[in-house]
């Protein structure tokens, strides 16, 4: 995959903070990734959390100390693990370190390693909100972004020291997540992908809707992969659970109207549109504006067709690659390819629903991708964004061809 953290040498600077406790989540979910993950840690950073935790979980001896001699070879480590890492995140990274480094400073093994450290490097400061908003720290983080190094945003709201406002160290899943970003490929650089994601609900009344099973994983996974992969990406999504995708223009829509409306406003200029928004393709012919009460025994409910999204954009096309995907409970191959002609589409993405493996709510799926000359690719069940990766592989082939 092209956006994998597995096997790559990265170095966690933890810092004296508050929040230094979760950065042995931060190192947890680097592991998950099978990172190779190695800790340096600030003396005051040993008061928050001890070396003990983050050796145990990192299954690497944790540097604290710039002298420390432990296996004869103390006095040069910082300049070895500098050398070895692919990616340097310090987090917390305090008022401290980051006036440090700011201006040259090595006193201790933090400081002294990230003077050595040539791989991209990110700080993700945490601290009280006016120490954040000083002159002083702001004065620092516009040095070091000038400096080419990645500053994380910090969240706002209530902090440990009782104040509300920017400081808050980011949460380990987000930190990981540009972490990824960070050594990710960037062959999509340049490039506008819209990506549909998720179900549509219809409305019967206020309290009542038709709807499908749809999570939104796949489209959400396909999102991120481009995004990853330095795409410019907006995600139009029907209502689902899932979090934006950071640094992702996410624009949430109901029913398939509003899923319509959206998909024809922003997808203009894009290079590559993406449809894995699982639409409603009918919808009830009147709404009841209040509640309908179940005062008789049958009643009807009358459908009308929605717009084929996809098929009107087949229409429009012009240069941009379109994207499809079927979901079919039989006959897979004749309906992705019926689907994949009438629509006008480069690629349609299919798979057999209502099995146990794949589909809808999953993490894997098994599919198939179907190309517009009439040859297919079959893949092995997969998580969906490896899927979301092979199938921005495969878009990227076809740009570089035509
Ligand atoms: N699609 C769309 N607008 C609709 C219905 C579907 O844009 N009103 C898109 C989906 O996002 C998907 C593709 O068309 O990329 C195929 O969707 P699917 O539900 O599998 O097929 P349908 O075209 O709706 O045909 P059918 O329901 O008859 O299988």
């Amino acid at each position: 995959m092209k956006s994998d953290i597995r096997n790559k040498n990265i170095v966690l600077g933890v810092c004296g903070g508050i929040a230094a406790y979760k950065s042995v989540e931060i190192l947890r979910l680097l592991k998950k990734h099978d990172a190779r993950v190695k800790v340096i840690m600030t003396a005051n950073a040993r008061w928050f959390v001890g070396p003990l935790t983050f050796e145990a979980l990192s299954e690497q001896p944790v540097y604290t100390d710039l002298f420390e001699k432990s296996s004869g070879d103390a006095s040069i480590r910082h300049i070895d693990w500098a050398r070895e890492a692919d990616a340097v995140v310090v987090a917390p990274a305090t008022a401290n370190i980051i006036g440090k480094f700011a201006n040259g400073i090595a006193d201790d093994a933090l400081s002294t390693f990230l003077l050595a450290v040539t791989s991209p490097v990110m700080f993700c400061p945490s601290m009280n909100t006016n120490m954040y908003l000083s002159k002083s720290v702001q004065k620092n983080l516009k040095t070091l972004k000038a400096d080419g190094f990645i500053i994380m945003e910090p969240g706002a709201g209530e902090l440990a020291c009782g104040t509300s406002g920017p400081g808050r160290l980011p949460e380990p899943e987000d930190i990981v997540d540009r972490i990824i970003a960070l050594l990710s490929v960037k062959d999509l650089k340049g490039k506008r992908i819209l990506v549909t994601a998720g179900p549509t609900r219809e409305p019967i009344d206020p309290v009542r809707f038709i709807s499908n099973p749809s999570t939104g994983k796949m489209g959400y996974a396909v999102a991120k992969a481009a995004e990853y992969r330095g795409a410019e990406v907006m995600l139009i999504a029907g209502p689902t659970h899932l979090p934006d995708p950071i640094n992702v223009k996410v624009v949430h829509v109901v029913t398939a109207v509003e899923m319509a409306q959206a998909v024809f406003t922003n997808s203009k200029h894009s290079d590559i549109i993406i449809k894995t928004a699982a639409v409603s393709d009918y919808r009830p012919k009147e709404q009841a504006k209040t509640k309908i009460k179940k005062e008789k025994d049958e009643i009807a409910l009358f459908l009308e067709k929605n717009l084929d999204i996809l098929k009107e954009l087949g229409k429009r096309k012009k240069n941009e690659i379109l994207v499809g995907f079927a979901a079919e409970t039989q006959d897979l191959k004749n309906y992705a390819q019926k689907k994949l002609t009438e629509k006008n589409l480069d690629i349609i993405v299919g798979n057999l629903v209502g099995q146990p493996i794949g589909g809808f709510g999953t993490d894997t799926n098994e599919v198939t991708f179907f190309y517009k000359d009439g040859t297919f690719e079959s893949l092995a069940e997969m998580r969906k964004d490896a899927v979301a990766h092979i199938l921005l592989d495969r878009i990227l082939e076809r740009i570089t061809v035509s």
